[in-house]
């Protein structure tokens, strides 16, 4: 068998993030600008170097393995690839093939995805309030998601919902956010506004700790710590009244690198081994010169393991507005 994965400060790598496009239908305000320069189609990597990759990372010991984008279901044929790494699962190498998704193609895909073996995903809803969901992803259709999220949970996948909290944006509503979650048996989890690429706003406006947003949501709901892990970066607790859970991801509140098990795939093959830090592996590379030498991508795939970092540059100076990456989270796929 293949050695795993294990990087310079002990963390065992198995779970592999991978980015099928940088395209979405939508453009988040704090995700991208609204004239965004997306990466030439002629430079992704082919759904079947896709799977190569991701193959020779399973033997590699990945055992989580999530799609994400810019949106991953606005890639043409995607279900192709779901398809192919479903058998993954069904054969016992993958524990779970999930999906970060915007919802907006849900309606169209949740009995595919449900049939190629997914069984959970996350859709990202900021807000329940259809005109601030208009303003927030620039021309998203609140009635589209709404479809999806009944069309998935018909369909048998659970779902979970993230929410990035923005001050004076939806700090407000998270409480609508929560009953409507857990009324609905859906996890919900928060996360902090990451200074990732050029947007057409100053994010620091809009950055809420969740430490303070916890403190807030505390007048209303108790909160219980649970020991929940999803094998993703969230810490979960327990809310008395509503019966479910919410998870905090806090990178600039309270970095959790130490306990970092991932390292993403862009859709054009780059690998990097932290999404706070430029460092990254050229795999169309030696995908395309290595046709049939699977050895020398699992060599590659090694010497780029031992070259994660050990924590994301996010830094919270005194404006939290640093850009700290210059890439959008569209291209590393959050
Ligand atoms: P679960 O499997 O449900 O735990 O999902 P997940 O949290 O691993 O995945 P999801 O795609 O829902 O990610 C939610 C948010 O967490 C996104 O905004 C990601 O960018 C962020 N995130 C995931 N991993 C990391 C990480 O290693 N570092 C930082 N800073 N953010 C991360
Ligand atoms: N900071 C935090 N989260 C972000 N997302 C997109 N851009 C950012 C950012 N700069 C979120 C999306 C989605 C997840 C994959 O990443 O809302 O839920
Ligand atoms: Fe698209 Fe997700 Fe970015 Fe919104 S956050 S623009 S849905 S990739």
């Amino acid at each position: 068998a293949d050695q795993p994965m294990i990087d310079p400060f002990g963390r065992t790598i198995s779970y592999l993030r991978v980015s099928v496009t940088d395209r979405c239908d939508f453009r988040c305000t704090y995700c991208m600008a609204e004239n965004m320069t997306f990466l030439p189609k002629r430079d992704l990597l082919s759904l079947e170097e896709l799977e190569r990759l991701c193959n020779a990372f399973i033997d590699k010991g990945v055992r989580k393995l999530r799609l994400t984008g810019g949106e991953p279901l606005v890639r043409k044929n995607v279900m192709h690839l779901i398809e192919a790494l479903g058998r993954r699962v069904s054969d016992g190498a993958l524990d779970e093939l999930t999906m970060t998704t915007n919802g907006s193609q849900l309606h169209r895909y949740a009995t595919a995805l449900h049939d190629a073996g997914m069984r959970r995903i996350n859709v990202s809803l900021d807000t329940l309030d259809p005109d601030k969901f208009h303003a927030i992803t620039r021309w998203g259709d609140f009635g589209k998601v709404m479809e999806g999220l009944d069309a998935a949970q018909a369909a048998g996948l659970k779902v979970k919902l993230n929410a990035v909290a923005l001050s004076g944006v939806n700090d407000h509503e998270i409480p609508d956010l929560i009953r409507f979650a857990h009324g609905r048996g859906m996890d919900l989890t928060l996360i902090e506004a990451m200074p990732l690429g050029e947007v057409d706003q100053d994010r620091s406006s809009h950055y809420l700790p969740l430490s303070k947003l916890r403190g807030d949501l505390g007048r209303e709901f108790t909160l219980e710590d649970i020991p929940l892990d999803t094998g993703g970066p969230a810490r979960y607790a327990r809310v008395t009244e509503t019966g479910g859970r919410i998870g905090f991801i806090t990178p600039l509140s309270h970095n959790f690198c130490a306990s970092c098990n991932r390292v993403r795939l862009t859709c054009t093959g780059m690998l990097y081994m932290c999404l706070g830090q430029d460092d990254n592996a050229d795999f169309r590379k030696v995908l395309r010169e290595n046709p049939d030498d699977d050895g020398v991508l699992k060599a590659a795939i090694d010497a780029a393991i031992a070259r994660k970092p050990k924590e994301h540059n996010f830094e919270l100076d005194e404006t939290h507005s640093r850009i700290a990456v210059s890439r959008h989270m569209s291209v590393t796929g959050g």
